[in-house]
């Protein structure tokens, strides 16, 4: 048995050190920034080898470093793998974060019963704190295959079940969710910043040591403010993000942060009666089941990740109401959305003061990406002088604070994405010299077909037969 460690509580602003907790720290003055950290006598090696510590710490020449493709194994979900740019990384962890009953839980089980079932020599472990084997077994049996190499472990003692890890060293380990397991070397309840930070930290050593990845699932309310996640961040290597509005099938998941590989990438799942399921043409799926003509509705090519992606942008404005306007945007950037009702009064004349906005994307999704600056434009225009636009036109671009609009990268996926689905009328940013060469690496000549340059809003809203 190890010595009870000392524990002090450190502000996360200042680092300052108070025996006790305090509202307010005594040094920089700022309000609830006291966590509990464990400063000395606990037994934080978990036994390491000499053999493993040395590995990390000594010098060695760049090619006889084992680089971190090779320590790689695929899912076999694509929408997962695409995400996290290939699949998990062995020695790495992984933070799935998202709001209650999203589908992580689903998701996970479902990335352990499939590399159970394709990788029989190591084995997968799933420690829950929130459900009984039992419940999870019924779960798998619907969602995924069955196989042995699927270990179940219920507990909630962090300490346990690092050690559980770093004997059995499991290929993968899901912790669901890291708010609700504890380590008894703190004082604190679970869920609490000291308990999350301090179980992430005593996981993720334990499966980088036992040579494994770490997969931590934490709970994050809509507004993101929950103690436990957002503070995980900079330990991980990985942030994915799963989103999309509970009542909506569509899922995304996406990846906020990637050490070995690209950040913004997105995967596209539907949550059906048998799990979650890739969505095979998501711009299909997101553009499917338009009316003939509506004012308010344009269908943008975004482009998330690496991926050209087409949504369908919607706007509603009301009459002047006399009290203070409302500005709600799902899906939207609000500070993008007020800069475009900004240009959109200053540089073609749309007034919107006093008028109610509402602007949401189709599906649930979130759109990131600044070339949905155009088509939202467009929308909230449309909407405004209750101008409909041609069901045929999709738009992208980015808009400049003087009116101008300016070019984003990839222009030939988002053209060719829009074509693919029939949009044959693209407003875009003019051609630029070397659009080509950027997207693609090689020299290719842009393709003209239906693609209508637009150098300015007002330019773009008399294309769109939006003008008054
Ligand atoms: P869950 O994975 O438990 O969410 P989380 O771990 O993020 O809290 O899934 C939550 C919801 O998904 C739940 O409300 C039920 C629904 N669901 C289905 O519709 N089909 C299924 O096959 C499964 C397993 C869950
Ligand atoms: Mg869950």
């Amino acid at each position: 048995m190890s010595p009870k460690p000392k524990t002090a509580y450190q502000c996360e602003s200042c680092g300052h050190r108070a025996p006790k907790w305090l509202g307010q720290c005594p040094e920089c003055g700022e309000w609830n920034t006291l966590v509990e950290v464990v400063t000395s006598g606990g037994d934080r090696r978990l036994g390491v080898t000499a053999a493993t510590s040395e590995q990390f710490a000594l010098p060695e020449p760049i090619t006889e470093v084992e680089s971190d493709n090779e320590r790689r194994f695929a899912s076999g979900i694509s929408e997962l793998d695409r995400v996290l740019g290939g699949g998990f990384v062995s020695g790495s962890s992984v933070l799935v974060g998202g709001e209650p009953g999203i589908g992580k839980s689903t998701l996970l089980l479902q990335a352990l019963g499939a590399i159970a079932a394709s990788k029989t020599d190591r084995e997968m472990l799933l420690v829950s704190a929130e459900e009984s084997k039992p419940q999870i077994r019924q779960r798998a049996e619907r969602v995924t295959t069955l196989s042995s190499g699927l270990v179940l472990y219920c507990s909630t003692d962090a300490d346990s079940i690092a050690a559980q890890i770093v004997s059995r060293r499991p290929d993968l380990v899901v912790i669901d969710s890291i708010q609700t397991i504890f380590t008894s070397q703190l004082g604190g309840a679970p869920g609490t910043v000291g308990q999350v930070r301090e179980c992430a930290a005593l996981i993720t050593r334990a499966a980088r040591e036992a040579g494994g990845c770490a997969v931590l699932v934490g709970h994050v309310t809509k507004e993101g403010t929950l103690a436990g996640p957002r503070t995980l961040e900079h330990m991980v290597d990985v942030v994915l993000s799963f989103e999309g509005d509970r009542r909506h099938g569509l899922r995304a998941l996406r990846a906020e942060k990637n050490r070995f590989g690209p950040t913004g990438e997105v995967g596209l799942f539907e949550m059906g009666p048998d799990g979650l399921v890739g969505v095979d043409d998501p711009s299909a799926r997101l553009t499917a089941g338009r009316p003939e003509t509506r004012a308010g509705s344009v269908v943008a090519a975004v482009v998330e990740g690496h991926r050209p992606l087409l949504v369908e942008l919607q706007a509603l404005v009301s009459r002047e109401s006399g009290g203070p306007a409302r500005r709600v945007s799902i899906g939207a950037d609000p500070q993008r959305v007020a800069l475009i009702v900004a240009v959109l009064d200053q540089r073609a004349g749309i007034d919107l003061s006093g008028r109610d906005l509402y602007v949401a994307v189709s599906g649930g999704v979130r759109v990131d990406d600044p070339g949905a600056d155009l088509p939202l434009a467009l929308a909230i225009a449309s909407a405004a002088l209750d101008l409909p636009i041609d069901i045929s036109v999709a738009a992208w671009g980015e808009l400049g604070l003087a009116g101008e609009v300016r070019a984003t990268p990839y222009a030939r996926q988002r053209h060719g994405e829009a074509l693919r689905l029939g949009f044959d009328r693209c407003l875009a940013p003019p051609f630029e010299s070397g659009e080509a060469e950027r997207d693609e690496g090689r020299s290719v000549a842009p393709n003209a077909a239906g693609r209508i340059p637009v150098s300015s809003i007002s330019e773009a809203l008399a294309a769109a037969g939006v003008v008054f």
